[in-house]
C-alpha cells in the first residue's frame, strides 16, 4: 500500500510539480547552432544563422509561442572534432534542438549523435545522402537538399546540351563524391559519360596540376563541386587558365552562390543548377530578400534561404504542439508534414525528411544567379537505404 503523505506536504508537492511544468512550457527553447564560423565555409555558416534568426525575428522572437535561446559552436568544418563539438551542445548545454551544419562529414557525426541521444536535428545545408538514406530517422529533417539532387539535375542539363565526354573535379569527401555521382547518373541517362573524376583533399586549393590535366584531356565540359572560399579560388583559377573559353564549367549552384562579388568576371555566364535563384519574382522571395538586405546589409543567398526554412520547419512543428516539446511524436510528424512556404518556392518533405523541390537552371549575370528554367520539376532524392 502507498504510504499516506501528510496533507500539507502533498499540497506543496503538487504546487512544485505544477510550477515545474508551467516553467518548462514558458521557458525558452534552447537551439544549438553548430555551424562553421571559421575556414572555407565560414561565410556559409553566417548566412545560415542570419536566415534562421530572421525567420524567428519575423515571428516576434518566438516559435510555437516560446522564446528562443541560442547556443553556438564553431565546428570548423572539421569531422575529427565533430562528435566532441556536438556533445558540447547536447550534454553540456542541454539543447532541445540542434541546427547544423554545412559540411557533410561533420553532419554525419551530428546525425549519429542525434540518433544516439534522441535529440531533434534540423540540417540547414549538408547534403550527405546517407542522412536521408540509411541513417534516416524520425528526429532528423533537412531544409536544404541531398548532394545527389543538384548534381543529377546538372547531369541531365549537360546531356541535353549534347555533352558526350565530361570530367568532374571536387574535394575528396562525401559531398564531392555524391555530387559528382549524381551528375554522372544524370549525364548517363541523357547520353553522355564521365571520362575521368579528379579530386584533391578538403579544403585544398592547389588546382594547377588538375587544371593542366583538364586542358590535356579536352572534355566537352567540366562539372565541379566546390563551395565557399574554395569555389571562389577554383572559378578564378579556371578562368585564369583560359579554360572557360573552350570548355564550359558546370556545377551545382554552390559553385557560384554567395561567391559572385569575389569571383567577378571569372564567373560571368556560368550555368549551374540549384533549388534557388536570386531573382525568383515571387512576393515571398522579394519580401525575404528585402528584409534580409535591410537586416544584415548583405544580399541573401541559398544558404540564408536554407537557414530561414530550417526555422520555418521547426516553427511549423512547434505550432502544431503549442510549443510543447514533450509531444515529441506529434512534433516530428508535423515537421515532416509541413508544406514549406519558402523563398525558393513551396516545397514538401519526403518520408525520409528531405525536400522534394524544383531544381532550377541558373545563369550568372553580374552579382546574381538568375533563373533560366526548371531543370527538373519536384525532384525527390531516391532515399536509397532509408527504412522508416
Ligand atoms: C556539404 O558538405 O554537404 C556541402 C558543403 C557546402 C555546400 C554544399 C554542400
Amino acid at each position: 500500500m502507498r504510504p499516506q503523505l501528510p496533507f500539507r506536504v502533498a499540497v506543496a508537492a503538487l504546487l512544485v510539480a505544477g510550477a515545474g511544468s508551467a516553467f518548462a512550457q514558458g521557458a525558452p527553447i534552447k537551439v544549438g547552432l553548430m555551424l562553421p564560423y571559421s575556414g572555407t565555409y565560414a561565410g556559409i555558416g553566417v548566412a545560415i544563422e542570419n536566415g534562421f534568426k530572421l525567420y524567428v525575428q519575423e515571428q516576434g522572437g518566438k516559435l510555437g509561442g516560446r522564446e528562443i535561446q541560442y547556443f553556438k559552436v564553431d565546428d570548423e568544418s572539421e569531422p575529427s572534432k565533430a562528435t566532441e563539438n556536438v556533445n558540447k551542445l547536447i550534454k553540456r548545454d542541454n539543447v532541445d534542438v540542434l541546427v547544423g551544419t554545412v559540411h557533410s562529414g561533420v553532419a554525419l557525426a551530428m546525425a549519429n549523435a542525434a540518433k544516439a541521444n534522441n535529440t531533434l536535428l534540423v540540417i540547414p545545408n549538408a547534403g550527405a545522402d546517407a542522412i536521408t538514406g540509411p541513417l534516416c530517422a524520425a528526429n532528423i529533417v533537412r531544409s536544404s537538399f541531398s548532394n545527389w539532387q543538384p548534381g543529377y539535375a546538372m547531369g541531365t542539363v549537360a546531356g541535353g546540351k549534347g555533352v558526350k565526354r565530361a570530367m568532374t573535379i571536387t574535394w575528396n569527401y562525401a559531398a564531392g563524391a555524391e555530387s559528382t555521382k549524381g551528375f554522372t547518373e544524370g549525364l548517363e541517362k541523357t547520353g553522355g559519360k564521365v571520362i575521368k573524376d579528379l579530386n584533391l583533399p578538403f579544403p585544398g586549393v592547389e588546382f594547377q596540376a588538375l587544371l593542366t590535366e583538364i586542358a590535356a584531356q579536352k572534355p566537352d565540359a567540366v562539372y565541379a563541386f566546390f563551395a565557399g572560399g574554395g569555389a571562389v579560388k577554383f572559378v578564378k583559377d579556371y578562368a585564369a587558365a583560359g579554360l572557360n573559353k573552350t570548355i564550359p564549367l558546370y556545377g551545382p549552384g554552390f559553385l557560384t552562390d554567395g561567391t559572385l562579388e569575389a569571383q567577378g568576371a571569372s564567373a560571368q555566364n556560368m550555368l549551374t543548377t540549384l533549388h534557388y535563384a536570386d531573382n525568383l519574382d515571387t512576393r515571398r522571395n522579394n519580401d525575404f530578400r528585402k528584409s534580409y538586405a535591410l537586416t544584415y546589409k548583405a544580399n541573401a543567398d541559398v544558404y540564408a534561404v536554407q537557414g530561414y526554412d530550417a526555422a520555418q520547419i521547426l516553427g511549423n512543428g512547434l505550432k502544431a504542439v503549442n510549443g510543447d516539446l514533450s509531444k515529441r511524436d506529434q512534433l516530428t510528424a508535423a515537421m515532416r508534414k509541413t508544406a514549406v512556404d519558402s523563398p525558393r518556392g513551396k516545397f514538401t518533405l519526403s518520408a525520409a525528411g528531405n525536400p522534394v523541390q524544383d531544381m532550377y537552371l541558373r545563369e550568372v549575370k553580374g552579382n546574381y544567379n538568375e533563373f533560366r528554367s526548371i531543370a527538373v520539376k519536384a525532384l525527390a532524392d531516391p532515399a536509397r537505404g532509408c527504412k522508416m
